[in-house]
C-alpha cells in the first residue's frame, strides 16, 4: 500500500526583510520579519508526499522533474527528522496507526514559476514539503507549530504556512522554540491589496541568500543597527499600518526596508548587489507614479535578486499596473494577459 498526500503552498514576499542569522544551525534570524502571502492562483509549489513499506532506498525528492540530493542537505534532513518524531508520537498514542515513520518517503515537487530567480521559491518549497508530510502523517500540530519545522528548511518558509499578513518573530530563546510565524491579519482584512511581480530576469540569482546573509553579518558595519533598532521600530510601524489599513505608511516602510536591506548588502565585503538597471528603472517608475498621484499608491520591494514586487490597492490598478504593463522587457515563459513580464496577483 502507498500512503499519499498532496498539497500546495504559496509564495510570500517580505515587506520587512529577514537578512542575517543569529544561529546558523537552528536557522534563527537576527531580526523579525513580516510578509504578505501571495495568491496561489499565480505562484505556488505543489508537492506530493508518499511512503510505502514496499519502497526501498533512502528518502528522495524530485524538484521540477530533477532528483535533488537531499541526503547531504542538513536542512531537509532536519525537517524530515522533526516530522518523523511527531509521527512517532501519533503512532505511540494509537497502536493501530500504520508505522509510516519507518517507511522511506518519496517527495515530488513542482513550482509554477522559475526556481531561484529571487522569487522566494525556497519559501513555498519548504512550506509545501512540511505541509505535505504533516498531512501524510496526519499530524495534529497547528500551522504555527509546523512553522518551527519549516523555518529549519528555509527561514522565509515559516511565513508560507499561513495566509494574509504574517510575522516571523525572531524570538529570544537559544533553542529557537519561540522563533515562529504568526498571522498578523488575514487576507480578508485588507482585500484590496494587490501585488505585481515584475520579472526582470528569470535566471538564477548571483549570491544565494544563505551565503549572502552570512557575509553581511560578518562584515557589514551598518547591519547591527538594522538588527537592533531599525527593524524592531519598523515592525511596530507596519503592523499598525496593516491594522489601520494605512497604505501610505505601509508603502513607505516597505520601500524603506527594501532599501535598508540592499544597503547592508552593498555595505558587505565583498559587496553584494542584487539590483540591476532594470530594477532601478522600476523604482523610478514607482516614484513617478506616486509623485503624479500626490500620495503613495505604490510600493516596491526587492528580494535577493533583480525582480521587483509592487504592492498597490485595487482601486489604483490602472494608475499602477497600467503604467508597468507596456514598459517591461519580455521574459521567456512569463507571458500573461498583458503579454509582458508581469504577473498580477489577486490575493
Ligand atoms: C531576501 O529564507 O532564503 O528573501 O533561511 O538561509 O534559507 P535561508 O534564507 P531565505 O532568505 C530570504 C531572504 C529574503 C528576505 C525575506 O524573505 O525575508
Amino acid at each position: 500500500k502507498v500512503h499519499r498526500a498532496t498539497t500546495t503552498a504559496p509564495v510570500n514576499i517580505a515587506v520587512i526583510k529577514y537578512w542575517g542569522k543569529r544561529d546558523t544551525n537552528l536557522n534563527l534570524p537576527a531580526n523579525s520579519s513580516l510578509s504578505v502571502t501571495l495568491s496561489q492562483k499565480s505562484l505556488r509549489t505543489l508537492t506530493t508526499a508518499t511512503c510505502s513499506e514496499s519502497y526501498t532506498g533512502p528518502d528522495s525528492l524530485i524538484l521540477n522533474g530533477e532528483e535533488e540530493e537531499i541526503q547531504s542537505s542538513k536542512r531537509t534532513q532536519a525537517c524530515l527528522r522533526n516530522l518523523r518524531q511527531l509521527r512517532e508520537e501519533v503512532e505511540a498514542k494509537d497502536g493501530s496507526a500504520p508505522k509510516l515513520s519507518k517507511m522511506p518517503l518519496r517527495l515530488v515537487s513542482a513550482n509554477n514559476f522559475p526556481t531561484a530567480a529571487g522569487l522566494a521559491s525556497s519559501a513555498a518549497g519548504f512550506a509545501a514539503l512540511v505541509r505535505a508530510i504533516a498531512n501524510l502523517y496526519e499530524l495534529p500540530q497547528t500551522p504555527q507549530q509546523l512553522s518551527l519545522i519549516a523555518r529549519q528548511g528555509s527561514g522565509s518558509a515559516c511565513r508560507s504556512l499561513m495566509g494574509g499578513y504574517v510575522a516571523w518573530r525572531s524570538g529570544t530563546k537559544e533553542d529557537g522554540s519561540d522563533s515562529l510565524a504568526e498571522e498578523v491579519a488575514p487576507v480578508a482584512h485588507w482585500p484590496e491589496m494587490r501585488a505585481l511581480i515584475l520579472v526582470v530576469s528569470a535566471d538564477k540569482k548571483g549570491v544565494p541568500s544563505t551565503a549572502g546573509m552570512q557575509t553581511t553579518v560578518a562584515t557589514s558595519s551598518l547591519a547591527p543597527a538594522r538588527f537592533k533598532d531599525i527593524v524592531p521600530a519598523r515592525m511596530a510601524e507596519i503592523e499598525k499600518a496593516i491594522q489601520d489599513k494605512d497604505f501610505e505608511t505601509f508603502a513607505r516602510v516597505t520601500m524603506q526596508d527594501s532599501n535598508s536591506f540592499h544597503a547592508i548588502c552593498l555595505d558587505s565585503w565583498p559587496p553584494i548587489q542584487y539590483l540591476t538597471d532594470v530594477s532601478r528603472a522600476a523604482m523610478n517608475a514607482v516614484e513617478t507614479i506616486n509623485r503624479k498621484a500626490g500620495k503613495l499608491i505604490a510600493a516596491y520591494t526587492f528580494d535577493a535578486g533583480p525582480n521587483a514586487v509592487i504592492y498597490y490597492l485595487e482601486p489604483d490598478s490602472r494608475a499602477v499596473a497600467g503604467v508597468f504593463k507596456n514598459h517591461l522587457p519580455r521574459v521567456e515563459g512569463w507571458d500573461n494577459e498583458f503579454g509582458a513580464a508581469i504577473r498580477s496577483n489577486e490575493m
